[in-house]
């Protein structure tokens, strides 16, 4: 963590703005409390990546949040490439301000990425530079020497991403985490992982749920839930038993997958 740390700092030197990318479905979860110490005052922008499976409303709620806080802030869908001209007009912003009434030389503007892992860094350099100069996915990449990307003539960005690590202060991050598959399933059992799911979406997200599975979820206990759908899907062991892991599986990739609907696991704390 402390070698980590120290590259972070490096590298934050040789940078004019840190785009600090957050999964937009677990806002509070996804951030390293230890950024604000780290970017200290450098410009940056928070970047709500993976917002096509946030809930929109939500969305627009810590919008309103960040920009009362006087910070920059951009919803993006690196997948699909959207609000990429909305961050980097942003990120120009932002270097421009830095540098109102100071000398500045004819290099492009530099620019670095941090985040935890699997809240879309890579696929967001590999958007921003137009190729696939990253790694996506948790696959091992090999370690290249620092080198600067180009994004435009007037912005390039470090090819290496600021990884910060999780925090697990409480059980509910280390939960949150685990539902949208940041962390490992084996943090908790998979059934357990999928009734918490389904508490979160039967108290938020009721009508979509009952939707995407055709039945009747309302006033019924989170295992009588997942019970209704597995009897439904079909799901069943041996003995006519439901096979709760299958059920357990179905839901939580549904959900990563956005499918059951969008959902924000966490807003704003007021
Ligand atoms: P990281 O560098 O921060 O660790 O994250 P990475 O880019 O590897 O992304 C983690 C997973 O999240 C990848 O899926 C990636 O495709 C997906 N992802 C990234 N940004 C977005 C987004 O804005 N919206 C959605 N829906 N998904 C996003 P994967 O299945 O783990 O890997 P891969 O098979 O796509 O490479």
């Amino acid at each position: 963590m402390k070698k980590t740390l120290g590259l972070i700092k490096q590298n934050l030197n040789l940078v004019d703005c840190v785009v600090e990318i957050l999964d937009a479905r677990v806002a509070n979860s996804s951030r390293n409390p230890l950024v604000n110490d780290i970017i200290k005052d450098k410009p940056s922008v928070v970047c709500f990546n993976k917002s096509d499976l946030a809930d929109d409303k939500a969305n627009l709620v810590w919008k309103e949040f960040y920009r009362k806080q006087g910070k920059s802030f951009v919803l993006t869908d690196a997948q699909n490439g959207k609000n990429l001209k909305e961050l980097i007009n942003v990120i120009k912003r932002e270097i421009d301000k830095s540098f109102e009434g100071k000398k500045r030389t004819n290099r492009r503007g530099r620019i670095m990425i941090v985040g935890i892992p699997n809240v879309g860094k890579s696929t967001l350099i590999n958007r921003l530079v137009g190729r696939k100069a990253c790694q996506t996915g948790n696959k091992p990449g090999v370690t290249k020497g620092k080198q600067w990307l180009r994004i435009s003539n007037e912005l390039e960005l470090l090819d290496t991403p600021g990884v910060l690590w999780h925090k697990f202060d409480d059980e509910q991050t280390a939960i949150n985490l685990a539902i949208t598959g940041a962390i490992k399933d084996e943090i908790l059992q998979i059934d357990e992982l999928a009734l918490k799911l389904i508490g979160i979406l039967q108290e938020n997200y009721l009508e979509a749920f009952c939707k995407r599975y055709s039945v009747d979820l309302e006033g019924l206990t989170a295992l009588e839930a997942m019970e209704t759908i597995g009897k439904k899907r079909g799901f069943l062991a041996s003995g006519g038993f439901i096979d709760y892991d299958r059920v357990a599986n179905m839901l939580l990739d549904e959900f990563r997958k956005g499918i059951i609907t969008k959902v924000s696991l966490e807003l704003p704390a007021i």
